[in-house]
């Protein structure tokens, strides 16, 4: 069975890729490499001894589009293709606007035309804002949201939802990913951030490559268990896996919402001690202010894809941790240009 990956080179569709082939799913990778690089499509190889079909194509360009749909018998389309980067969103709106929520539309209307009416949406926990108790239900109104990447998330499922109401056939699936942190246990796939990287993890790995000198952790004086911000940091491959088994609600039209986290929350200096144990050396840090934006504390409920989906996320801190720092050590400049 054909499933399109928007955005298949990159963080999460990689690892989303190598868990299609390996449940005996063909992906099919489209990607502009804005974010990515083509030599992922040699891990995956590695991994599952599988290279996926990969076409270089921008998610805004129906003529790029339009002959992979036509060619291929595509069953379900994943999209993950978008710009990520909370603070750059903030000061290129537009752009973001513009790939994430233009780009999806336009996927979606190719889609409609070739009669591929089964989609599941990368969304994110942003989309809960900042006014909801945790842990976030998949009921809890959306909104009050503080950047134009997470208003570009709610636009979307809006879209979706909208399509889905018009379009009865259409089935959708909306994911909101708590913290994807990790890396594939092999070494071989990982975050690969361009830049000084923003998210807590990626630091911390570079911090202890030494490429830092230290970690900026931002407030200690939060109303949580240490003063810390704490998250739902959740693994990867547990990610990854639930995209596996979303593909399950294909043949079910509608609207299905999921949470897919942890259902648990860690403090910012508890990844630093599980990130410590795992590279075998104190990850030095210094406090500082709060981050701009920031919320204290917020993690998910996900029990109802335990219910539904029959998912459930298996890694622990110290696996990611782990999982991190092995990609890290491995790959200490990222992914190669070519391979
Ligand atoms: P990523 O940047 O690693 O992957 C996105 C991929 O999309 C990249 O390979 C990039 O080259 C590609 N891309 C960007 N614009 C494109 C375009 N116009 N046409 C075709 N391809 C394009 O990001 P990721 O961390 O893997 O995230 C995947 C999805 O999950 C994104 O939609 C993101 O918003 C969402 N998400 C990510 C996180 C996170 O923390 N990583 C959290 C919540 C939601
Ligand atoms: C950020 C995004 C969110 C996105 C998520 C994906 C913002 C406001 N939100 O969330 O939309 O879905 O990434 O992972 O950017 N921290 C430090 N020092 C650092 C980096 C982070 O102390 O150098 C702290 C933060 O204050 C926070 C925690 O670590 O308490 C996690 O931060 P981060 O990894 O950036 O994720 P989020 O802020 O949850």
């Amino acid at each position: 069975m054909k499933i399109l990956v928007t955005g298949g080179l990159g963080y999460i569709g990689s690892h989303t890729s190598v868990k299609l082939i390996e449940a005996g799913y063909t992906p099919i990778i489209v990607d502009n490499l804005y974010n990515s690089k083509k030599s992922v499509l040699k891990r995956i190889n590695e991994i599952t001894g599988q290279q996926p079909l990969f076409y270089e194509a921008d998610i805004r360009n129906k003529t790029d589009l339009k002959p992979i749909f036509a060619q291929h018998d595509i069953e379900a389309v994943i999209h993950f293709a978008g710009l990520k980067a909370v603070g750059e969103s903030v000061k290129k709106p537009l752009a973001y606007y513009e790939v994430n929520v233009y780009g999806t539309i336009t996927l979606l209307d190719v889609m409609s035309e070739y009669q591929v009416n089964n989609i599941i949406f990368s969304s994110s926990a942003t989309v809960y804002g900042d006014k909801n108790p945790s842990p976030f239900i998949e009921s809890y109104p959306t909104g009050n949201i503080t950047n134009p990447y997470g208003w570009s998330k709610f636009m979307v499922e809006q879209c979706l939802m909208d399509l889905q109401k018009a379009e009865p056939e259409w089935s959708v699936t909306i994911l909101r990913y708590f913290n994807p942190v990790g890396a594939h246990p092999s070494g071989l796939m990982g975050e690969d951030p361009q830049g000084v990287p923003n998210n807590l993890m990626p630091y911390i790995s570079q911090v202890a490559i030494g490429k830092h000198g230290f970690l900026s952790i931002y407030g200690n004086d939060y109303p949580t268990k240490d003063g810390t911000g704490v998250r739902d940091y959740v693994h990867v491959e547990d990610l990854a896996t639930g995209h596996v088994c979303a593909l399950q609600k294909l043949n079910q039209s509608g609207t299905h919402i999921y949470n897919l986290g942890n259902g648990s929350g860690n403090s910012v200096l508890e990844v630093v001690s599980a990130f410590s144990k795992a590279c075998g050396q104190q990850i030095p840090y210094k406090m500082m202010p709060r981050r701009a934006g920031d919320i204290a504390a917020f993690w998910s409920d996900a029990s109802k894809a335990q219910k539904e989906l029959n998912w459930q996320a298996h890694y622990q801190l110290e696996d990611m941790a782990k999982d991190s720092w092995r990609w890290q050590q491995k790959n200490p400049t990222g992914y190669p240009d070519e391979e």
